[in-house]
């Protein structure tokens, strides 16, 4: 693939500053293409701390690049814009977390990775939307506080023992949560072959009517392997993308408009270009809540696999 001249100059800027470039699966096109790494959030921040980069410019949104900045505390991890907070990272407060806490002593709380450093360090363990059942199943425990997305936390629900209860928080992506059944039901009678993915962040009544519910990695991997040649994809409309790239003579469709996270859309090649000359904006996490939030994260990563 031929670069543009702004993609030509990025790429010559991470080789001046020994830096890597990762992108989540949601970000704009443009910048997908002139990154290292394309991926997850989860994946993303691993790759980070793996790297003998000694910067990272992490085109996603802030808790992501807080997550790097837990895991590789000795990196310079750079996030090319203020204004990237994501909604359901944000529905939770600490004192609010504190107090809820407070009423339920001695129940683990499981903390999505779509959370705040702090919000993380106050959590006994964090999951991803991929590994959500497998870490409330490592708990042993018969009730559990999952935060922030009540969404995951019911999905949880329903793919866990009946003895555990799991008692969800008030947070929602409006992106994944605003998606409606009657939407997917109109398009599945226009598109009647094609299989519909959804993510866990999705609403109950959407999930009841998927033929897979995958996280945004997840899906990738099923509709490679996937025989079917025509899919619905809910999840938000930046990772349609990669799949058409990775997955040539397939057809993917968004059943919404509304599936856009703004602030991932907000990125440009220019704000990755300024990033890397003024090195601009440095994302850190207080020690102490970094060592306590990376306890969470190492906990989830011990969890064993399937
Ligand atoms: P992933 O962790 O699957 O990348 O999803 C992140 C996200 O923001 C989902 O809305
Ligand atoms: Fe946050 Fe939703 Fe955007 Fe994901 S899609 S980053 S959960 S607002």
């Amino acid at each position: 693939m031929e670069f543009t001249f702004q993609q030509q100059e990025i790429r010559q800027w991470l080789e001046r500053r020994r830096a890597i470039m990762l992108a989540h699966n949601y970000q704009p096109a443009p910048i997908q293409d002139v990154a290292d790494l394309v991926g997850d959030s989860l994946e993303l921040s691993l790759a980070a701390a793996k790297t003998d980069a000694e910067v990272i410019v992490f085109c996603g949104v802030h808790f992501m690049a807080e997550t790097a900045a837990i895991i590789c505390p000795e990196k310079t991890v750079l996030l090319p814009r203020t204004d990237l907070g994501c909604c359901l990272a944000e529905s939770v407060k600490v004192d609010k977390l504190l107090a809820r806490k407070e009423e339920l002593p001695g129940v683990p709380v499981v903390t999505y990775v779509n959370s705040t450093a702090a919000v993380k360090a106050e959590s006994d363990i964090c999951c991803t939307s991929a590994n959500a059942v497998r870490v409330v199943n490592s708990l042993t425990a018969s009730r559990v506080l999952m935060l922030p997305d009540q969404n995951l936390g019911l999905y949880v629900a329903r793919h866990t023992p009946k003895s555990v209860e799991i008692i969800t928080w008030e947070g929602w992506c409006n992106v994944h949560d605003g998606l409606s059944a009657e939407e997917i039901l109109e398009f599945r009678e226009a598109h009647p072959q094609a299989v519909f993915i959804a993510h866990p962040e999705c609403n109950p009544e959407v999930l009841d009517l998927a033929d897979a519910i995958r996280s945004t990695s997840g899906m990738l991997q099923y509709v490679h392997e996937a025989a079917a040649q025509e899919f619905i994809i809910g999840t938000e409309q930046g990772i349609l993308h990669r799949m058409r790239k990775e997955n040539p003579g397939k057809v993917f469709h968004s059943p919404s408009r509304r599936l856009i996270c703004r602030p991932m859309k907000r990125m440009t090649l220019g704000d990755v270009l300024s990033a890397l000359k003024e090195n601009r904006y440095q994302v850190t996490v207080p020690e102490e809540i970094r060592l306590r939030a990376l306890q969470a994260v190492e906990r989830m990563l011990a969890v064993p696999r399937d």
